[in-house]
């Protein structure tokens, strides 16, 4: 990270030598290298008081079948409890793409507004369990503190009545370019 600070400074003419330079040090930093965010994701259903999702385009009315639409503005919490601190917001376009139910697909921006990263975003893709059973997704890019952000990111329901749910999130990404 120090040599890729450093490289930002240098004259364009030095740049290609830079990169070079980056490059071997991520390679040696390894494992290091990768950075973990751990939080909870809590959503109430379209319809439910306070709800974080609306369900903008729905084929049979309930929001759950191939082709429908819905957005989400859900609270990032450090905990399961839905009075455990905020940390940021998670805001995503939701499409039901799988023929057969089974998944979604998501384009989640993670807006974080507290701590280390407080002010950065995080960009993610990819399809999702709609049993709520695990799922594994790409982190694509991200901005602020975060930018050349990749890796990836894992989340399964921890808990859910009939109008929420709360997911769990883990993210490994490394910052190296
Ligand atoms: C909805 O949000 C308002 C404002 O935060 C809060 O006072 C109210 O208790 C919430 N309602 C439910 C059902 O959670
Ligand atoms: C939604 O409606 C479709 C079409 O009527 C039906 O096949 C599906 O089982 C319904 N899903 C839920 C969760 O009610
Ligand atoms: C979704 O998760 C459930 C468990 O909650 C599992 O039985 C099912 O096979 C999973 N489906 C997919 C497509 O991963
Ligand atoms: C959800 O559960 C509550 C009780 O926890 C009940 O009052 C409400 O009618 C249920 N809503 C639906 C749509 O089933």
């Amino acid at each position: 990270m120090a040599a890729a600070a450093r490289c930002r400074s240098l004259a364009l003419t030095l740049l290609l030598a830079c990169s070079v330079v980056v490059a071997a040090a991520a390679a040696d930093d390894g494992d290091a290298a990768l950075t973990h965010l751990h939080f909870y994701f809590h959503e109430i259903e379209a319809g439910a008081p306070n709800a974080t999702v609306a369900n903008v385009a729905s084929l049979h009315r309930n929001g759950s079948t191939f082709g429908d639409v819905a957005v989400f503005d859900c609270p990032l919490r450090e905990g399961p409890d839905p009075a455990s601190r905020l940390i940021g917001r998670g805001q995503a376009l939701g499409v039901h793409t799988s023929l057969d139910g089974a998944t979604a697909s998501a384009a989640i921006v993670f807006v974080f507004s507290s701590g280390e990263y407080a002010g950065s975003t995080l960009a993610t893709q990819g399809v999702y369990n709609t049993s709520g059973g695990p799922a594994e997704r790409s982190i694509v890019g991200g901005t602020g503190k975060l930018r050349f952000a990749r890796g990836y990111m894992t989340s399964s329901v921890v808990s859910s009545t009939n109008t929420s749910y709360v997911v769990v999130f883990d993210l490994y990404l490394t910052l190296a370019y």
